[in-house]
């Protein structure tokens, strides 16, 4: 929506960036029907300063997906200031933290995050390299967190292997033995006044915020703060 929206205004060179190849083929599918300059980079986000040879200026970084959520904020925010110019825009989404009472709230953020589907999806990596989903337990905590803006919450999840399983992965068999535990990765729930606190403490201004109608999803459009 955003590329076609952006395409009779300027041109375009699409730039898709993620440490799955699978995804950035994705990516580069779904705009395979829009005429502009695409490329597909399979690396890590902290490998920011190298991708930024492959975009020209001036650049809208996007980190859509509740993507925001899964780095910490702060190294996120330096590395973003220090590699973004001024004429760049920064575009990213956020699942917020939902109102108050707080137990009620974190009551609620577990019940999503642990319901069945959620817990497939987390698995699935391991259950289609051979896993028994029965020989596993998900765990999922939402934790509060002490922040530079405040009490945040974060998501800590961990798999504990009940039996012992082997898992292939290509020519490679990885051994999994009854009592291992496997650390997940977290998302973080904050408040839509620490997300606007965030982006003025790391210089970034705020140019435009669009939140949902239920009041759960924030999009916001910042750049660096003019010197
Ligand atoms: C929450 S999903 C967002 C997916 C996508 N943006 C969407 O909206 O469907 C997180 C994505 O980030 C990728 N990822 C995880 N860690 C990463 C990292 N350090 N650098 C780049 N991509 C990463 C994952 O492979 C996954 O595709």
């Amino acid at each position: 929506m955003l590329l076609e929206a952006l395409i009779p205004r300027c041109q375009l060179h699409y730039c898709a960036v993620d440490i799955s190849s699978q995804m950035v083929d994705e990516a580069l599918n779904t705009v395979a029907d829009i005429d502009m300059e695409k490329t597909g980079i399979v690396a890590f986000l902290e490998d920011l300063p190298l991708l930024r040879q492959f975009w020209s200026q001036p650049a809208v970084l996007c980190l859509l997906g509740n993507n925001f959520c899964n780095y910490e904020p702060d190294y996120l925010l330096k590395t973003l200031h220090s590699q973004l110019e001024c004429d760049d825009l920064f575009l990213f989404d956020c699942h917020l933290f939902p109102a108050p009472p707080e137990s009620v709230s974190r009551k609620q953020v577990e019940q999503i995050y642990r319901s069945p589907l959620n817990v497939r999806f987390n698995i699935d990596p391991l259950v289609r390299r051979g896993l028994d989903p029965d020989n596993c337990a998900f765990y999922l905590e939402l934790l509060p967190t002490e922040t530079s803006l405040g009490r945040a919450y974060r998501t800590s999840k961990w798999l504990h292997i009940l039996k012992d399983s082997t898992l292939s992965s290509g020519p490679d068999k990885i051994s999994l033995a009854a009592g291992d535990t496997i650390g997940l990765g977290f998302t973080y729930k904050y408040t839509d006044s620490q997300v606007e606190g965030y982006l003025k403490h790391y210089g970034f201004h705020k140019i435009e915020r669009f939140l949902s109608s239920d009041g759960n999803n924030l999009l916001l459009l910042a750049c660096k703060q003019p010197a």
